[in-house]
């Protein structure tokens, strides 16, 4: 690989043992993938940010790049942690993971990370621009940085994400390139898209058949909000490995469809129609009568918009008491929730807004021990598919209005 004079001397050991640590994994990386240089990331977002995730091994490594001097070169964001950091033990995490989790986030934060604990940061300012290469892991957040914002990021792994963070750059290969970025499969969406839900409903369809490929869509309105692309990016990204999908007409690099596949033609194409997105909801709503354990809003982390929206279902309504119901977000959203009153209305209800972690980055399986839950409900299509697995339990899915509704009810109706 070609390396610039400053990436020479990082490599050899010229800043020292942690960034030639770095050095040597992102120069292995390239070497794996043909890459032919580095590219200059303006920030990183941090995948192994949970204890559940880095393990003792993972946070060990952290902590010591952290006292061999690591220092972050680039603005960096974190994943959510295993628990909400300040409220973990009235909400009932287990200390001795909390205590894990807390050296994790302090040596990332020694180092110079933004301890936010999100799966999205873009609703915190972590903004690239088109065109902007950054180093990000977490597939949903990638998925948006690369399709919504147009930035360029592969899915970046935690040791490749440090890596990164410290030296302020990544190898130059997959979606970094342009030759990479151009659409492959055409996504014809032939029916109408009422809620938020259905966004991921029709990202999950499409990831299971796209795998890895990139997806142009042509039907979806110019008025999808944020929100409604977050879901959709997220589920492409949990049913199959999509990192980049391209909306015509609405993302940066698809003002046309045929500008989206960059002068070559599709290699498939799909039609999805209503009795299509109904299947795929079908498939991953797997309860089958077990009672109501948790209802989980927020995956991927919740905006203030949203969790304004839970704050009006609930009015007026108090929450079935076998059941618990979790909005999760970051911290800085939930404390412009606090303001708005947003959370108060929540947490009268019965219900908690949870920040810095998620139901698959916690101690699941502790938790199901400790509430005995049976079930987990939620609006989120990433969520139900990585929830069976994670904490064992069978999972309702529908639109926010059901799930509230089930929350308020106790049954699924
Ligand atoms: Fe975010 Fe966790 Fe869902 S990381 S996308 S809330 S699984």
């Amino acid at each position: 690989m070609r390396l610039s004079q400053e990436e020479r001397q990082m490599l050899e050991g010229q800043r020292g043992p942690a960034f030639r640590k770095a050095m040597e994994i992102l120069c292995r990386l390239g070497e794996i993938y043909g890459a032919e240089r580095m590219v200059p990331v303006s920030s990183v977002h941090m995948p192994g940010s949970s204890v559940i995730v880095a393990g003792e091994a993972g946070t060990r490594f952290v902590e010591e790049t952290a006292a061999r001097g690591g220092v972050f070169g680039v603005y960096t964001t974190l994943n959510p942690a295993a628990g909400d950091l300040e409220r973990w033990s009235t909400l009932g995490f287990p200390p001795d993971v909390m205590a894990n989790q807390q050296r994790l986030t302090a040596a990332y934060r020694r180092m110079g990370a933004v301890a936010c604990h999100t799966c999205t940061p873009y609703l915190l300012g972590q903004l690239p621009r088109l065109g902007e290469h950054v180093a990000w892991g977490e597939s949903s957040a990638v998925a948006f940085a690369n399709s919504v914002l147009g930035a360029r990021t592969n899915r970046e792994g935690g040791p490749s994400a440090l890596a990164s963070a410290l030296t302020g750059c990544a190898p130059a290969y997959g979606l970094h390139l342009d030759e990479n970025r151009r659409g492959q499969v055409l996504v014809r969406v032939g029916c109408e898209l009422r809620t938020t839900t259905d966004y991921g409903r029709l990202g999950y369809l499409v990831g299971r058949e796209c795998q890895d490929r990139i997806p142009v869509f042509t039907g979806i309105p110019a008025s999808a909000t944020l929100d409604e692309l977050k879901m959709l990016g997220a589920a492409l990204a949990s049913s199959g490995s999509v990192a980049l999908f391209h909306v015509a007409g609405v993302t940066p690099e698809a003002l046309t469809a045929e500008a989206a596949f960059g002068g070559r033609g599709p290699e498939q194409s799909l039609d999805v129609t209503e009795s299509d997105l109904a299947a795929g909801s079908a498939s991953l709503n797997r309860a089958r009568g077990e009672p109501l354990g948790l209802v989980a809003i927020g995956c991927p982390h919740a905006s203030v918009q949203e969790i304004r929206e839970v704050a009006a279902r609930l009015k007026g309504s108090r929450l079935h008491d076998s059941l618990h119901l979790w909005v999760m977000t970051a911290g800085p959203t939930r404390q412009m929730a606090d303001r708005m009153g947003y959370t108060q209305a929540i947490t009268e209800a019965g219900g908690q807004v949870i920040c810095d972690t998620c139901p698959i980055l916690a101690p699941a399986r502790a938790l199901v021990e400790r509430f005995g839950y049976r079930s987990v409900a939620t609006n989120s299509a990433k969520l139900a598919h990585y929830a069976p697995g994670q904490w064992g339990l069978p999972v309702y899915f529908g639109d926010l209005e059901q799930c509230i509704r089930a929350a308020i009810s106790g049954n699924w109706g």
